[in-house]
């Protein structure tokens, strides 16, 4: 654990982040959204986020820092995800980090960005501890994790093809809305409804735990062309059944898992944590089941530095001048990274 202030900057993706973590405690968060630049490409273009990043990461740390109120003087050590993500996002935060740690001498701790999001929930005010299972669903990723120990948490599953944000994504387009779908989905989804139509849920993968998507996609791909020009109602009711067969089986398994490891609480996170009608199955659920649900708020679920700086408190620490050789790693390939 760092005792003080350490700024931690995320990079990853489409959002450039920094914030000041002390602890428990997120004396500032950051971020910087470049959604809009990507909406008319209908997705992140990696080229475009990795010289986005390079002209906003310095104002960002610099508001990080303003609005922590401490000075470079006072950090302890520098946290930075280092994997996975688009390569070049990743390298101008992990080049600006070990440039910020190696003039001020500081330790460098390079991060594994879903380890952030599993951490995001010991952050105050929700301040869980172990044991508790967490879904992390996003627009890269969805994966179900055993924590027993925030340093090492254990994976249950995860997705065989899309994640389930890239499927609300994709879906929310089939049916003529902007980029990124999710919020739109949901707005389109309450006035539809959930049962109108079926669309497969596939259990998927090796272990029952893994979740797949791409069938779903498929189905409303099929159901828009066999159907020609869609009434608003229908649409509707297409939208909030999708959305369904989406987020169900995201709460199902959570809520099962956590039965079965008997633990006595469940967290969310990543941008599909947003989704009103995922949080209203995952506390349903819980309250049958009596366990405490775990939601970070909204921009401590989509990608923020704020949970770099939680899971840097658990990640190892690499002092000056190792951290010259840290680079960073886009996404693991199967069977993981050799050391
Ligand atoms: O974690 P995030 O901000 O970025 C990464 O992908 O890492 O997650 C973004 C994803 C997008 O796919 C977006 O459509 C989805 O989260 N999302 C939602 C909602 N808000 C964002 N999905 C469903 N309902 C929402 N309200
Ligand atoms: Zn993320």
């Amino acid at each position: 654990m760092i005792d003080g202030p350490l700024l931690a900057i995320e990079t990853s993706c489409d959002e450039t982040a920094a914030a000041i973590v002390d602890g428990r405690r997120v004396r500032s968060s950051i971020i910087a959204s470049q959604a809009a630049l990507h909406a008319p490409y209908g997705g992140v273009v990696p080229e475009v986020a990795a010289r986005h990043h390079l002209g906003t990461i310095n104002r960002v740390i610099d508001a990080a820092l303003a609005a922590g109120g401490v000075g470079l003087d006072d950090l302890q050590a520098i946290a930075v995800t280092q994997r996975p993500g688009l390569i070049g996002a990743l390298l101008v935060g992990v080049s600006t980090a070990k440039a910020l740690a190696c003039v001020r001498r500081l330790p460098l701790i390079s991060v594994d960005h879903l380890l952030g999001h599993v951490c995001a929930s010991w952050l105050e005010p929700v301040a869980l501890d172990p044991p508790f299972v967490c879904l992390i669903a996003s627009g890269g990723h969805t994966r179900l994790d055993l924590v027993h120990d925030l340093a090492a948490p254990e994976t249950l599953g995860q997705t065989i093809d899309d994640a389930a944000g890239e499927a609300i994504d994709k879906g929310a387009r089939l049916l003529g809305l902007g980029y990124p779908g999710g919020p739109a989905l949901e707005q389109l989804a309450r006035s539809g409804d959930r049962t109108a139509h079926r669309f497969p849920i596939a259990l998927g993968g090796k272990r029952v735990r893994d979740f797949s998507f791409a069938g779903v996609k498929t189905s409303l791909l099929y159901v828009i062309r066999d159907e020609g020009p869609l009434s608003a109602r229908r649409r509707a009711d297409l939208a909030a059944s999708y959305q369904e067969a989406i987020v169900g089986p995201l709460a199902a398994r959570l809520l099962d898992a956590a039965r079965e490891h008997r633990v006595p609480a469940v967290a969310l996170g990543g941008g599909v944590a947003a989704n009103g009608r995922l949080r209203e199955l995952v506390t349903e659920g819980a309250a049958r089941q009596g366990l405490r649900v775990a939601m970070p708020e909204i921009a401590l679920c989509t990608d923020n530095a704020a949970m770099i700086g939680a899971a840097a408190q658990f990640t190892a620490v690499v002092p000056w001048p190792d951290y010259l050789r840290v680079d960073a790693i886009p996404t693991a390939p199967p069977g993981g990274i050799a050391a």
